[in-house]
């Protein structure tokens, strides 16, 4: 998942694509089977899948697939059904047995041909029930078993007694170490196990992992930890459950000319290690309780640069250690701002944060020792962008939101995780705002976090924010956007139906009775209703959990219906779930879902678009009236003010006519930008899935002819991103091009083709989007100027140190000069993509090195993105992936080499799906014709068992090809006599 974030954060939603004709036809098995298909879907479900079942597993390949009628639409349902397959039942560990106290002694051995590392851990245990035997979490290590022993231990006289060992034994399926005793161990007492082993350094990150980078093309190793969710078993055996918290006492040995670090701060002077002279110990004080995930250790060369009050310290390569200032300057601030927020001290005496070379995720919130890739920490002023520079302070805000809420209290299982993630993502917004207000940064959570999750989980294959979880692939699944964006979304829905004031004390309490225990989301419901309650700002009979549940156990969202009755001034508001399939395919779920939706909204008398405590709520009914809304029949209202709430809203003709006469006026900011954003995005995507027609939808963004606003325009840039993907090689599509030039040509005056060092943050993100599109659709002055500053780079002596063009204008100058040139300037890019020491830079290089034409370039690029030491890190080949996707010539590209390469991918990327699931991801979203849904389907049936956590993306891909096909039938013609129209 959150590589997905880093690449989707570096992408615009514009994917294009193209499919060849349709050209097989039906065979008898495949008919026969399809029409069984829907006679008995109108039974069951289940029924369904057993019967459709057997026709997939025995002949994928021919005799279910028809790519000239419906069938491989159903097919791709089908599947979407069968597949989803119980993993292996109870994973989870007896809780006979838990930890108090962890001693881990680590010795890593850093250099070619060994990264191995020896390993010890004693842990005190107290029993909780009978037992004959003590099971944790192993895997990918030799257990020295002839040395494991179990004692007895009495803290009174300090004195322990040996317990016969039985047997030992690895349950590998699931990741468990067994050990048998003869004896019983009893309840209440406590006793201590003590272990040996050897692990790998792996190069996959995850668990305890190498990475390198090079100095004057020496190789410089480190060795560092990725546990979370479940790696840190990887490292020691241990009790890898967040429940199980205990403390920490870890010893890590390192090289002399080397330095490690770990949660705490080291406990006295590094100490010898017996028989390896050039090593020494460091000995870490005893962490507070907490959970295995969060563990953290790292043996490294790195420089470090400290907070004046010397307890906050960043850590980066030497050659990079200056870049980390920015992340120095905010990151004492925004701890000491959560500290006043949550009310509650920071617990640990330090925090360290350092930049890895190679790191899967963004950043990991590990107690006390935050990890992050480099460009996620490090900024270089006058290299990296303004998009950089935000990226950086969101990091930093979302790391340090989990320290309280996540570290201090953390979810007793995985399904929870959404609590953590969806928090601390809104949590990141409330954080950076805090020490940089100049950017409007809350304003941004609408079109970035709330619009973007709402593509997802308007898709039948989305799932509810809380769900089961097992094993380790399905709980890697759901760091997905429904976890961070969902999440966030409706927290800060409750942030503001229930005021801020109530939504923060509610909270305090929450983390205040269960610090350094564990959580569920009731637990968090209850504290909040409770306050909710003291604080008259919810109904007595009514409770948090009950609103709640509505958003967390039910998949999807709402679409509110308007239908005003314009003699009597009243309104009727309907509820139903908001999806892309309306109407086009039989629906299983029989029961509709119901949500408790706070209702707000405004007038055109009223203007008044600041109060958003809901005047309404629908309670989980279906239908509602409102008898007097206050506005005349002349008069628009808009609903969802500030769209602080998690759903769509649509109207009535008239309604709607109103608003577009508002739009079309030169007052049109009197309605706030936020909603001018939400009236873009929700009459767009209204239209897209049949509740509104096209012309209406388009005639609402008409009125961004005379828009020049951020948020507007990003919701637009959206929108528009899905027309150029499904239009880009049909005819008509010069019609769309000219039809999106028109409406940007004002904005594009007023933006220029200049950065501004005094221009606001939102103007700098306007004219970035604004140029690239319209460079994209090949704005003569745009392309023009983008060359002419590529070249000059070119021509200027050591281009390495001098890069004239303006760093927010990389973007933009480096795609569209790679794009209409050739190999000379992709070969120049790629030589400083090689040579800048700058992470920011490279991830700009690499996204632009994506943008040739030429297929062969890119075929060769996406090889070397899967080629060992080509240059292109693990951490990177998803960007590559997604970079090449997002170009009309690279999609196709892209899908086939991930379809025909599979089991190379599988073996570069061992057990970690993750970097998979994010190329599954980004290689299909643009597919939009019957054939390469029928390829992706073939692809995912001959491969289901493989699939690991890339099984829901997979369904989703399909489900998302399918209503792309839909809406090109359905809708080419319409939009194409409204373009024709309205473009003179
Ligand atoms: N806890 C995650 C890191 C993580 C993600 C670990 C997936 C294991 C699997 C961390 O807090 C996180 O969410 N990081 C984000 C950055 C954030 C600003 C959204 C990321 O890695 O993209
Ligand atoms: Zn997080």
């Amino acid at each position: 998942m959150t590589q997905s974030r880093e690449v989707l954060a570096m992408m615009d939603a514009h994917t294009t694509t193209f499919g060849r004709k349709n050209g097989c036809t039906i065979s008898r098995c495949g008919a026969f089977l399809l029409s069984v298909f829907f006679l008995v879907c109108l039974v069951a479900t289940g029924f369904l899948v057993y019967h459709f079942a057997p026709c997939l597993d025995e002949n994928p390949r021919k005799s279910c697939i028809d790519t000239t009628s419906d069938s491989v639409i159903s097919t791709a349902k089908a599947f979407s059904t069968s597949s989803i397959k119980k993993k292996t039942e109870n994973l989870r560990l007896p809780r006979s047995v838990l930890p108090d106290l962890y001693e881990v002694k680590l010795i890593p051995f850093i250099w070619e041909g060994n990264f191995t590392f020896n390993g010890e851990v004693k842990i005190i245990v107290n029993v909780t029930e009978d037992t004959k035997n003590v099971t944790l979490h192993a895997v990918d290590m030799k257990i020295d078993e002839g040395f494991t022993s179990i004692r007895e231990y009495s803290k009174m006289s300090n004195r322990t007694r040996p317990i016969e060992i039985l047997e030992q034994r690895n349950d590998t399926e699931r990741q468990f170490h067994v050990i048998n005793t003869s004896g019983t161990l009893k309840a209440g007492k406590q006793y201590v196990v003590h272990l040996k082993f050897i692990g790998y350094l792996n190069d996959y990150l995850e668990g305890f992992y190498r990475s390198s980078y090079k100095v004057r093309n020496q190789t410089r190793w480190i060795a560092t930890t990725q546990f979370q969710p479940t790696d840190a078993r990887r490292a020691f055996p241990c009790f890898d459950e967040p429940a199980f918290k205990a403390k920490f006492q870890i010893s890590i040995a390192r090289p002399k000319n080397m330095t490690s670090i770990s949660n705490m701060p080291r406990r006295g002077e590094a100490k010898p290690v017996s028989g390896l002279h050039w090593y020494l110990w460091d000995n870490y004080e005893t962490s507070v309780p907490m959970s295995t995930y969060l563990v953290a250790f790292i043996v490294s060369d790195f420089e470090m640069l400290q907070s004046e009050a010397k307890n906050f310290r960043v850590w980066a390569r030497k050659e990079a250690i200056e870049q980390s200032r920015y992340c120095l300057s905010i990151g004492p601030r925004i701890l000491s701002f959560f500290e006043d927020y949550f009310k509650i001290k920071f617990p640990l005496p330090k925090m360290d944060m350092v930049a890895l070379p190679d790191f899967a995720a963004g950043a990991m919130e590990n107690w006390g020792l935050i990890t992050y890739r480099e460009a996620t920490m490090l900024y270089q002023e006058g290299v990296s962008t303004n998009g950089n520079k935000k990226r950086v302070a969101e990091v930093v805000a979302h790391e340090l939101a989990h320290q309280w809420f996540g570290n201090l209290v953390t979810p007793s299982w995985w399904s929870d995780l959404w609590l953590n993630e969806g928090f601390a993502s809104y949590a990141e917004y409330i954080g950076m705002n805090a020490v940089e207000p100049s950017w409007k940064v809350l304003e941004q959570f609408v079109v970035h976090d709330l619009q973007n999750v709402f593509a997802l989980d308007a898709l039948e294959s989305s799932h509810p924010i809380s769900v089961e979880v097992g094993h380790p692939d399905e709980i890697n699944e759901i760091f997905d956007r429904i976890s961070y964006n969902k999440g966030a979304s409706i927290i800060r829905m409750m942030d503001h139906f229930l005021t801020t004031e109530v939504f923060k004390q509610g909270l305090t309490n929450y983390l205040t009775e269960r610090a350094y225990q564990n959580a569920e989301q009731n637990d968090l419901w209850d504290a909040l209703t409770k306050q909710a309650h003291k604080s008259n700002a919810l109904e007595k009979g009514v409770t948090i959990k009950q609103i709640m549940d509505t958003w967390t156990l039910q998949t999807g969202f709402p679409v509110v219906t308007v239908s005003r009755q314009y003699r009597t001034g009243a309104a009727e508001l309907t509820q139903e779930r908001f999806t892309l399939r309306n109407g086009t395919i039989v629906t299983y779920d029989e029961k509709q879902p119901l949500w408790w939706i706070p209702i707000t909204y405004t007038s055109e008398s009223q203007l008044n678009f600041n109060k958003t405590q809901p005047s309404y709520w629908m309670k989980a009914e279906k239908t509602i009236t409102i008898n007097d809304l206050g506005a005349s029949s002349s008069q628009w209202v808009i609903f969802n003010v500030l769209e602080t709430g998690y759903y769509r809203v649509n109207y009535d003709k008239t309604n709607w006519q109103l608003i577009i006469k508002q739009l079309n006026k030169e007052n049109f900011r009197n309605i706030a930008t936020i909603n001018r954003a939400q009236l873009i995005d929700d009459a767009l995507n209204l239209a897209r899935a049949g509740k509104l027609d096209y012309s209406t939808a388009l005639d609402v963004t008409s009125y961004l002819a005379h828009e020049t606003e951020y948020l507007p325009w990003k919701a637009a840039f959206v929108g528009m991103g899905y027309f150029d993907s499904m239009l880009a090689k049909m005819p008509g599509y010069d019609k769309f091009r000219k039809h999106a030039l028109k409406l940007l040509d004002n904005v594009y005056k007023q933006v220029g083709f200049k950065d501004s060092i005094n221009d606001p943050q939102l103007t700098v993100f306007t004219r970035i989007n604004v140029l690239n599109w319209a460079c994209d659709f090949g704005h003569d002055d745009c392309v023009r100027n983008a060359v002419a500053q590529f070249q000059n780079w070119r021509t200027t002596p050591n281009p390495n140190e001098n890069n004239p063009i303006s760093p927010n204008l990389k973007s933009v100058v480096y795609c569209t000069a790679i794009r209409v040139g050739g190999q000379t300037e992709w070969e120049f890019a790629w030589q400083r993509f090689l040579e800048t020491n700058v992470g920011t830079e490279k991830d700009l290089l690499l996204h632009a090195l994506g943008c040739t034409r030429e297929a062969w370039i890119l075929n060769r690029y996406l090889d070397w993105a899967v080629t060992e030491n080509s240059g292109i890190r693990k951490q990177d080949v998803t960007l590559v992936f997604g970079a090449i996707s997002s170009n009309i010539i690279g999609q196709p590209l892209a899908f086939n080499y991930f379809r025909n390469n599979w089991a190379r991918l599988r073996e570069y990327f061992g057990t970690s799906l993750l970097t998979l699931t994010n190329i599954v991801k980004s290689t299909t979203r643009g597919i939009n014709t019957k054939y390469e849904l029928k390829d992706l389907l073939e692809f995912a049936t001959e491969h289901k068992d493989e699939l690991g956590s890339a099984t829901r993306t997979v369904q989703q891909a399909m489900e998302q090809a399918e209503a792309n096909i839909r809406w090109l039938e359905r809708n080419h013609a319409a939009i194409r006599d409204w373009l024709v129209r309205n473009t003179a």
